[in-house]
């Protein structure tokens, strides 16, 4: 019974589930941050919050050579399947289902979700996923704070994964709202300094969680493994 989550930078995680393997947001080409090539990943799912560049990125090269799943919302799966991949399934907010992995529910995200050739992505989203060994894990996504997010300190998060950048998404100040609302065990904070427009200082937001919450922010840098006790 094991979870590994691993960083790539951005808000490319990969997810190891009792030897099943998650990849959300898949942004390996052009990340900056990434320290593994988009070839050399492996995965058996892939899940994409939305449509920006920075999340599908490497979704359709990397579905079209593992053969993964590519879990995401409806719109974005209509795309993928106008690209030639049959492996998807099209999920909505609000929305869960039962994959061999566990349960995975799309949450509400407050942003955009064009994909990058101008194509209607729907609406973001995020993730809470009900692994079959009983961790539970939350990707925020790209979004704001929304009250929304009080809901899941009702699934008992033990890793959170949430955007602290600023600018696009919510920054350190909202993101420590978020964690008051989401009550997670553990906070990995995502989509910061890969950019000069998204740098923030993430330390202090360690701090902020450690004085202000009753959660332990993980602070990890591109290819550092965290293992969900
Ligand atoms: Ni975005
Ligand atoms: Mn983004």
């Amino acid at each position: 019974m094991s979870v590994k989550i691993t960083y790539h930078g951005h808000s490319t995680f990969t997810i190891d589930s009792d030897g099943k393997l998650l990849v959300i947001d898949p942004f390996f080409t052009g990340n900056p941050k990434a320290r593994v090539k988009a070839g050399d990943v492996r995965a058996d799912f892939i899940l994409v919050s939305h449509g920006h560049g920075d999340h599908v990125g490497d979704a359709v090269d990397l579905a079209r050579r593992t053969g993964a799943l590519v879990i995401c919302n409806n719109e974005i799966a209509g795309w993928l399947r106008s690209k030639g991949l049959q492996q998807v399934h099209g999920l909505h907010i609000g929305g869960g289902f039962q994959f061999p992995f566990g349960r995975c529910k799309m949450t509400i995200a407050h942003h955009g979700s064009a994909l990058p050739d101008g194509s209607n992505g729907g609406n973001p989203g995020g993730f809470l996923l009900k692994l079959n060994n009983g961790k539970t894990l939350y990707f925020s996504g790209d979004t704001a704070l929304t009250y929304d997010m009080k809901w899941l300190a009702d699934d008992h998060v033990d890793v959170a994964m949430l955007c602290i950048g600023d600018n696009f998404t919510m920054g350190p100040d909202d993101a420590i709202k978020a964690v008051k609302l989401i009550e997670p065990k553990v906070v990995i904070p995502c989509h910061y300094g890969t950019w000069p427009l998204i740098d923030v200082d993430a330390e202090d937001f360690q701090a902020r969680c450690q004085h202000e919450t009753a959660s332990t922010c993980v602070l990890m840098h591109a290819s550092d493994t965290y293992d969900v006790a």
